[in-house]
């Protein structure tokens, strides 16, 4: 018997261009996976990074599949799987690489059962595909243990209070930096400043948010000044999803020594930096598929449905694109070009033409 088909977006070749493209469909659910029916699929800046400077992935790799927010319904489950069956709702962090079936921007995808997530009943598929890239980022940035995180958490122990400290998010309406708002909550730090757009604020307020600056009043090097006036504390840990050279030096400067900073990007050289201060700066790397991640992703997995359950961490806000798969190009040009604010670009790959 054939194989059945499907469609992708193919990055045909290192900064190369896109293709919607009809292709195999991974095979049935291996031992230890699920084979998933991709029902949304949600965009990430690292899409249009891997296809501008070909970063991330080898000569080797192409044609690529991208995707790393992935959400749909268990079609197959593989041997040795517990706890899935056929038809159930379910999120997971994608991957691209050398195995391209386990990324999100094609109709079927792999995933390893071990850091797979039910949905929760009252989330749909696209909220659902707002909440890997950007929540395992910003969990395992703050939450797991060193040397991938800061170990302000590692086991999601609801005891565990920061209460008094100051923590800044430089970047908070980014979908990553919504996740650390959220999270920094959770361990009631205060006040949690927020350096975002104005007509963001009231969102961001709600997820947690106690001192906004508007980063169109207030530019980056004037940030630090501005972030420490807003408390009577130091800032204890500053998390920057922007990860801009100027963003960075901001988020530094603003420590207190000894404090602690994440940062979603390539480390700058920061100016000024000395090791008698303390001050800690870490560049996180968010896919729970990679082996060093592997182990936290399962604690995120086994945490993360009740935490949603209980409305302690919420989804992105999304927007969906027209035409299934065809609609990514322009929405990753619309990421790309700075047009989308505090909202995530998600997919319907089964509606695609
Ligand atoms: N290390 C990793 O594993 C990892 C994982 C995921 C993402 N990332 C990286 O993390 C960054 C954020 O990703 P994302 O998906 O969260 O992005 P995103 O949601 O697409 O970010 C869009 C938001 O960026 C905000 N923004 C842009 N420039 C800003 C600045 N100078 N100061 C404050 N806010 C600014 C805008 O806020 P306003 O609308 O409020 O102005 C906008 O809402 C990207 O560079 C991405 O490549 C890294």
């Amino acid at each position: 018997m054939s194989q059945p088909l499907q469609k992708a977006l193919l990055l045909q070749t290192k900064q190369g261009s896109f293709a919607v493209s009809t292709i195999p469909r991974p095979l049935s659910a291996t031992p230890g996976e699920l084979l998933v029916k991709v029902m949304a699929s949600g965009l990430n800046p690292g899409d249009w990074k891997v296809k501008e400077y070909g970063w991330f992935l080898a000569d080797d790799h192409y044609p690529a599949i991208l995707g790393a927010d992935v959400a749909g319904e268990v079609e197959e489950v593989g041997n040795g799987v517990m706890g899935f069956k056929k038809g159930d709702r379910v999120f997971f962090n994608g991957r691209s690489g050398k195995q391209s079936e386990y990324a999100g921007y094609q109709q079927y995808a792999r995933a390893p059962a071990d850091i797979t997530v039910k949905i929760p009943a009252r989330l749909s598929y696209a909220q659902a595909a707002t909440m890997s890239a950007g929540l395992n980022t910003a969990a395992i940035g703050l939450y797991a243990k060193e040397p991938i995180g800061l170990a302000l958490n590692p086991d999601f122990d609801p005891d565990i209070k920061f209460s008094g400290k100051a923590a800044l998010v430089i970047g908070g309406s980014c979908c990553v930096g919504q996740y650390a708002i959220q999270l920094l909550r959770y361990l009631d730090f205060s006040p949690i400043i927020v350096y975002a757009s104005k007509h963001n604020f009231d969102y961001l307020r709600n997820l947690g948010a106690t001192e906004l600056i508007d980063r169109n009043e207030v530019s980056p090097e004037s940030l630090a000044t501005a972030a420490k006036s807003r408390t009577l504390n130091a800032i204890d840990v500053v998390f920057d999803a922007v990860g801009s050279d100027e963003t960075q030096q901001a988020g530094y400067d603003a420590l207190l020594n000894g404090g602690k900073m994440v940062v979603t990007m390539f480390l700058s050289q920061i100016k000024g930096k000395s090791d008698g201060d303390g001050k800690k700066v870490l560049g996180v790397i968010g896919n729970v598929q990679r082996e060093e991640n592997r182990e936290f992703g399962r604690t995120i997995a086994r945490k993360l449905s009740n935490l949603v359950k209980e409305g302690i961490i919420v989804p992105n806000r999304y927007d969906v694109l027209p035409d299934g798969l065809n609609g990514i190009t322009e929405g990753l040009g619309r990421i790309k070009n700075n047009k989308v604010s505090g909202v995530k670009l998600v997919v319907y790959p089964q509606e695609t033409a």
